[in-house]
């Protein structure tokens, strides 16, 4: 069998797609999400599984499992064949072209390190201090060994000789981050010398590259030195442990942000999976789209001081305006950080991780915090600071409940206090890059409603069957639509063979190789979203009556264009003399 159907028939694209996008049964068959791909507010990302294929109605696009990896991971169709042979286990003969070749040995020179600097650290004489560090930071072996930790020994070229040897070269090493050209000189250093490893991952859980920490007592550099930007890794994009808190962010509807890779490592011992890093830099739209893939709401952790509240202040805005639910979980005096927490007490790291509270009511507190609200200067503090993120809000529920909070708050009616909110151009930007929907505005009525009436005449051979000659009818003088009509019609005549698959699927099948095959299936695909959107949940009497309603509309407008014809041959006829022409055009007019 072709690799790409076996990678079809062992797939399933709600699996798939689940992978990124929170999916909640939309009527008895179907599947829907916020897009991944626009940003909006209400679903209109569709998925079938009967028909194993997803369609976005406000971006207009869709299509099958492959064309969503490549969408949404920018590959190119070979890497797309790839990483879903590698999911379903269906082996694909390496084809790769020469730019996903870099990507490929830029990855493979990242998991070699990884496993030699994990190596070191568990065997090496030279890592007796980097072990003793471990355990001084009770990150027990299980915990080291999920994350890939590892030692980069206190020495100069030993990962460079150790990937020279297995056949990359310098330019690759160096390419990769790994390694930096001697200054004096040739050949090639150690980036990474006598630090703690942490391995960088992406969210497939592919080692992209690493952050060391410098060993206690070594003032050497930073105390956390990064890999620079390479072709696998890109600082913006990527979220530490987001690998491993995929699944238990969808269990427990939410993902907390925290600033510290080790306080992510620290909570997996409290059992608090669902966390990420950020490590200490501000949110990117990027990142914070990566996580919409996951969970709709972010809690962020800060310590009781608020030091990190003001390093988080932009990403929150943007989060804001990206629609996500913010809460916020506050750190008890004198704790530093999570890990510091979960180290004098991981228990409570977890219940106050459960109540955490809406951004808004942290925010409240900590800028009304030793203010007098009688005192006009301080009122208009507070409200100069509280009222920007009010205009951040894109929900328009939410902005009046915290706008109401805010008047209560200083005493002053709501009305008054709105043409103060600033409006943020942050959600004007925001919207601004909300895709219009193509699908939406070019159809007039008569092609939806044919769009829809297809749709559905396609969901069974038994419904096409009913209606053969009326859409028949319908579909007559539009190429697009007779030709899929035929094709229909020509599946519905060679019989139900094979059994197993639906009458969508085998026409679907036999548009394969057909001129015009990509603009026809994505019709057939809209149309069919379309109908499940409209019709799977009424009963089976208002569909016939909503089919019907359809057709009519359809065959009064066709019956109205004919009229037109006859009208305009007829003054035709007219200017020309026509005699016997005009009384036959007449007749038929009258008819
Ligand atoms: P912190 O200084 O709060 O470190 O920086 P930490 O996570 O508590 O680390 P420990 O407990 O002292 O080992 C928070 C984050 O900022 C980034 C790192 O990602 C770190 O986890 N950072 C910090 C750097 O990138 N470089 C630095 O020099 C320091
Ligand atoms: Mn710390």
């Amino acid at each position: 069998m072709d690799p790409k159907d076996e990678i079809k028939q062992k797939l399933d694209i709600l699996d798939l797609v689940g992978e990124y996008v929170v999916l909640k049964p939309s009527g008895s068959t179907g599947f829907k999400g916020l897009c991944p791909f626009h940003s909006e507010k209400s679903p209109s990302f569709h998925v079938s599984q009967d028909r194993q294929n997803w369609h976005c109605f406000g971006c207009n696009e869709g299509g099958d499992c492959f064309s969503f990896v490549m969408k949404i991971e920018g590959m190119t169709f070979p890497e797309a064949l790839m990483h879903l042979g590698k999911k379903t286990g269906v082996e694909i003969r390496r084809l790769p072209t020469t730019q996903s070749n870099v990507r490929a040995r830029m990855l493979m020179i990242n998991d070699l390190a990884q496993k030699f600097y994990r190596k070191v650290l568990l065997e090496s004489t030279k890592a007796i201090s980097a072990r003793s560090y471990v355990t001084s930071r009770n990150i027990p072996p299980e915990l080291a060994d999920r994350f890939g930790l590892g030692f980069a020994p206190d020495e100069w070229d030993t990962l460079s000789q150790f990937l020279l040897k297995r056949g990359f070269s310098e330019t690759e090493i160096v390419q990769a981050g790994m390694s930096l050209k001697r200054k004096k000189g040739t050949g090639v250093i150690d980036r990474f010398r006598n630090r703690l490893m942490i391995p960088l991952r992406d969210h497939h859980g592919n080692t992209v590259g690493f952050t060391g920490r410098s060993m206690p007592g070594d003032e050497q550099g930073p105390k956390y030195m990064n890999s620079p930007e390479t072709p696998v890794y890109s600082k913006s994009h990527v979220l530490y442990g987001l690998d491993l808190a995929k699944r238990s962010a969808r269990d427990e509807g939410s993902i907390i942000i925290v600033e510290g890779n080790l306080d992510v490592i620290a909570s997996h011992k409290a059992g608090v999976e669902h966390i990420v890093a950020s490590s200490g830099t501000a949110f990117t739209q990027d990142q914070l789209e990566l996580l919409k893939r996951y969970t709709q709401t972010i809690i962020f952790a800060f310590d009781a001081d608020a030091a990190g509240f003001k390093a988080a202040k932009k990403g929150i805005s943007l989060a804001r305006a990206l629609g996500f639910d913010i809460r916020a979980v506050i750190l008890p005096d004198g704790v530093k950080d999570p890990d510091d927490l979960v180290q004098k007490d991981p228990s409570l790291w977890k219940s106050l991780v459960t109540s955490s509270q809406p951004i808004m009511e942290f925010l409240i507190s900590q800028i009304t915090r030793g203010k007098d609200l009688r005192n006009i200067d301080d009122k208009r503090f507070v409200a100069k600071e509280l009222l920007p993120a009010l205009g951040e809000m894109v929900s328009v529920v939410e902005r009046e409940h915290w706008l109401q909070v805010v008047a209560d708050l200083l005493q002053t009616p709501i009305d008054q206090l709105r043409p103060s909110i600033p409006t943020s151009s942050l959600v004007e930007a925001v919207v601004i890059s909300e895709k219009p929907s193509p699908m939406e505005k070019q159809l007039s009525k008569e092609e939806k409603a044919l769009c829809l009436l297809f749709g559905q005449m396609i969901s069974s051979e038994d419904i096409f069957d009913t209606f053969r000659k009326r859409l028949e009818k319908v579909c007559h003088g539009n190429e697009a639509w007779m030709t899929l009509y035929t094709l229909a019609s020509d599946t519905y005549d060679s019989g139900s063979q094979p059994a197993q698959k639906s009458f969508f699927l085998r026409i679907r099948d036999m548009l394969a190789g057909h001129p015009k095959q990509d603009s026809l299936e994505e019709l057939l695909d809209s149309s069919s979203f379309m109908a499940d959107e409209t019709f799977q949940d009424l009963p089976p009497q208002k569909v016939l009556e909503y089919i019907d309603h359809l057709f009519s509309l359809l065959e009064e407008h066709a019956q109205g264009q004919r009229r037109e014809v006859l009208a305009r041959n007829l003054r035709q006829a007219e200017a020309m003399g026509d005699k016997e022409a005009v009384s036959r055009l007449l007749a038929q007019l009258n008819e």
